[in-house]
């Protein structure tokens, strides 16, 4: 895959993939890193007398209701305000609405391009016909979407196969900023995973621990570590499906795996710490304990390189925070290479103020993961 500048692409009719998959509540975007750092892109093509049709995915889409949730519109504002230009919004994935968009305006941004996975996963999926239409509606391809290289679907994989293609500044960007730190990985190494759910990431785990030396988890991730380990976690979500596949990771690196030995709970006595032995059946997990941040705590410090992935539990709610601020505290007063890649560790991270006290920030979660496992861009390779 070529570089930006290595291409032509004045005077063209250019497809921009970014990774645009905010986190909107209530219609707000909660953390615009990913959006700021596409600007650049954006911009190089404008300066080269050419028109954009920005793509991108936002969340998953398995339902119509997630539709309704997982709009571009609230990003196409922010867009517009970071430009200072206006951006017209196509609401569908296709059409003559589509197909005309870059005649009317220089900066369009299409609908999440995930509303084609309700049909057949075709975007999931890498629909050729797919790949070839959107491909039809420009002269070049820029992949900027360094959140979903470790995927091949059919808006950076596919389209990819049908255009002069090349990765913007922003891959760039991470590439060189991960490349040094991972060329020569110091030991030991920490990976702190924590996010909602195991389901897409367990391929990723498996390779990781491999690399690391050990593995911290927390979150909705470490629920289902739990309930493989045999505990009963009440009433708390979990991913029945990978219950036997974490089971045999446990087994098989029982010395990386760290897993919370006391948690927050939300149940019939309210909010409180218990030990992970002695959860009752309406308990619900929420965050990590203190007894766990501490025993965190001690391996962050013996740790050379830490990369966060994910938080300990559902921080944005005061009362689930201590667990994600805690081990930020403790990862803050270590003399360490710290990274932290992913929407939810980058947007904690800068919520609760610690990002001076990292390395590099990535805006890949699933993709850094993948790069430092196995240095490969999946939807780079043809
Ligand atoms: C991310 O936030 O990690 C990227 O946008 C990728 O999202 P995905 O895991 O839904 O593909």
């Amino acid at each position: 895959m070529k570089y930006i500048e290595e291409i032509d692409i004045t005077n063209k009719k250019v497809i921009l993939r970014l990774d645009l998959n905010v986190t909107i509540k209530n219609g707000e975007i909660i953390d615009d890193t990913k959006i700021k750092k596409s600007i650049p892109t954006i911009k190089y093509i404008l300066n080269h007398n050419s028109r954009v049709l920005i793509m991108s995915h936002l969340g998953k889409i398995k339902t119509a209701d997630d539709m309704i949730k997982n709009t571009l519109k609230p990003v196409k504002e922010r867009l517009e305000n970071l430009l200072g230009e206006e951006v017209l919004f196509v609401p569908g994935t296709r059409g003559a609405d589509l197909e005309s968009s870059l005649d009317r305006s220089r900066i369009v941004l299409m609908e999440n391009t995930r509303y084609e996975d309700l049909n057949g996963k075709l975007e999931s999926n890498c629909d050729m016909e797919l790949s070839r239409y959107w491909a039809g509606l420009g002269d070049v391809f820029i992949n900027d979407a360094f959140g979903t290289t470790h995927r091949r679907h059919a808006s950076n994989y596919g389209i990819s196969l049908n255009l002069p293609s090349a990765y913007g500044f922003l891959i760039n960007e991470e590439i060189e900023g991960l490349d040094p730190i991972l060329n020569n990985i110091k030991r030991p190494f920490t990976v702190i995973m924590g996010g909602a759910k195991v389901d897409d990431k367990v391929k990723l785990i498996e390779r990781l621990l491999d690399e690391c030396d050990y593995i911290l988890v927390g979150g909705g991730i470490a629920n289902t570590f739990l309930k493989a380990s045999g505990y009963n976690i009440g009433t708390s979500l979990y991913s029945a499906d990978y219950v036997e596949k974490i089971k045999e990771l446990i087994n098989r690196y029982k010395n990386k795996i760290m897993m919370p030995n006391d948690v927050v709970v939300k149940g019939d006595d309210g909010i409180i710490v218990r030990d992970i032995d002695s959860l009752k059946d309406n308990d619900a997990i929420y965050d990590i304990g203190p007894r766990s941040i501490s025993n965190y705590g001690n391996i962050l410090e013996k740790s050379e390189t830490i990369f966060v992935n994910g938080t300990m539990g559902l921080y944005e709610d005061e009362s689930f925070r201590a667990g994600t601020e805690g081990l930020y505290q403790k990862l803050s007063n270590v003399e360490a290479v710290k990274i932290a890649g992913g929407g939810d560790a980058v947007a904690s991270v800068n919520k609760l103020g610690f990002n001076n006290d990292f390395d590099f920030l990535s805006t890949g979660g699933g993709a850094t993961l993948e790069y430092i496992s196995s240095k490969k861009i999946s939807c780079f390779e043809e």
